[in-house]
């Protein structure tokens, strides 16, 4: 597109620094206990008018990403157009892609989140934060923690979401590695491995260590519930958590669903030393330095 964009919005990926998963229901889905924090690797959605809906997706990895109508940002749009009178019959839509696809880092949601906030301004439909919750809630478990950003307690299918108070920032590495893993399939192998499903109450060592802004007792209460699941279907990650740990990393965990696998830091320069370890590892296609939290899905007012 030539012209400036109407709306451009910015939305960042979560870690999970607790995720306690529960037994399947009969819906399919699982009761969850999460704590999410908001990390800065943002992906952008922008919006302009069009006849009809458009999408173009640009960024490392996006030919993995469908385009069609079951992409979770067209799901969005439609979601509000059946719901709302919107000013144009379409939107053509620009994702730019930094969050990884099928990484475990909600990338997918936080494109939904971003598409509801700009249709949101856009149309002036004025909806209040708990209007769009429960728009997102609709598209995804994720999808409304995109919106609220920070770190928040997630309860429900993890689409409940309260802020949680907590002091300090965290240095966190990040390691992506080759393909993706799909939710799913991880959440299935889970139920093989523990049909009677985990405890979801979120250790309160966790809540006690974010509120003292106590970044070593933080690491030594990270937990992850669909680790063994997604190791079990990718071997090769329990080589780059070992990696990251031998460089100094506080704690590494895999990021929800995977193959993402993130690394908690005692301070910028030991992430430094981690990421600077991590790049030569096999089996890495990309290390990058983050920090959080971060606020959920915003509007950026200066147009590129
Ligand atoms: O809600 P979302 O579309 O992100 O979920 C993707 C998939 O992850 C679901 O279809 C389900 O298989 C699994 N899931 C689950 N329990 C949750 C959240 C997600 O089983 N609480």
């Amino acid at each position: 597109m030539t012209t400036s964009a109407v709306v451009r919005v910015r939305v960042p990926a979560k870690i999970n620094l607790a995720l306690c998963v529960g037994p399947r229901a009969d819906d399919g889905f699982h009761p969850l206990g999460t704590v999410f924090e908001a990390v800065n690797l943002f992906d952008e959605v922008l919006l302009w008018p069009a006849d009809e809906v458009n999408l173009n997706i640009v960024g490392e990895g996006v030919d993995a990403v469908p385009v069609g109508p079951e992409n979770l940002a067209t799901k969005a749009f439609a979601l509000l157009a059946a719901r709302y009178t919107l000013p144009a019959p379409g939107v053509h839509l620009e994702i730019r892609k930094s969050i990884p696809v099928a990484g475990g880092m909600a990338g997918g949601s936080a494109d939904a989140a971003a598409t509801l906030l700009a249709v949101n301004e856009w149309a002036g439909l004025g909806m209040d934060a708990e209007e769009l919750r429960s728009h997102a809630a609709e598209l995804g478990s994720d999808v409304p923690f995109a919106l609220l950003g920070g770190v928040a307690l997630g309860t429900g299918r993890g689409d409940h979401v309260m802020p949680i108070m907590q002091r300090g920032h965290h240095h966190w590495v990040l390691a992506f590695s080759e393909g993706g893993l799909s939710t799913p399939a991880v959440y299935g192998r889970f139920d093989e491995l523990v049909p009677d499903g985990r405890d979801v109450d979120v250790p309160d060592a966790m809540i006690d260590a974010l509120a003292a802004g106590d970044v070593e007792h933080l690491a030594s209460t990270l937990r992850n519930d669909l680790q063994e699941a997604a190791l079990d279907l990718r071997p090769d990650l329990q080589k780059i958590l070992d990696a990251g740990q031998r460089a100094g990393a506080l704690a590494g965990i895999v990021s929800g669903s995977g193959p993402t696998c993130a690394f908690l830091c005692r301070n910028e320069d030991a992430a430094v030393r981690v990421s600077a370890a991590l790049v030569a590892e096999p089996g890495i296609v990309g290390v990058r330095r983050v920090h959080g939290p971060v606020p959920g899905a915003k509007i950026i007012r200066e147009h590129a």
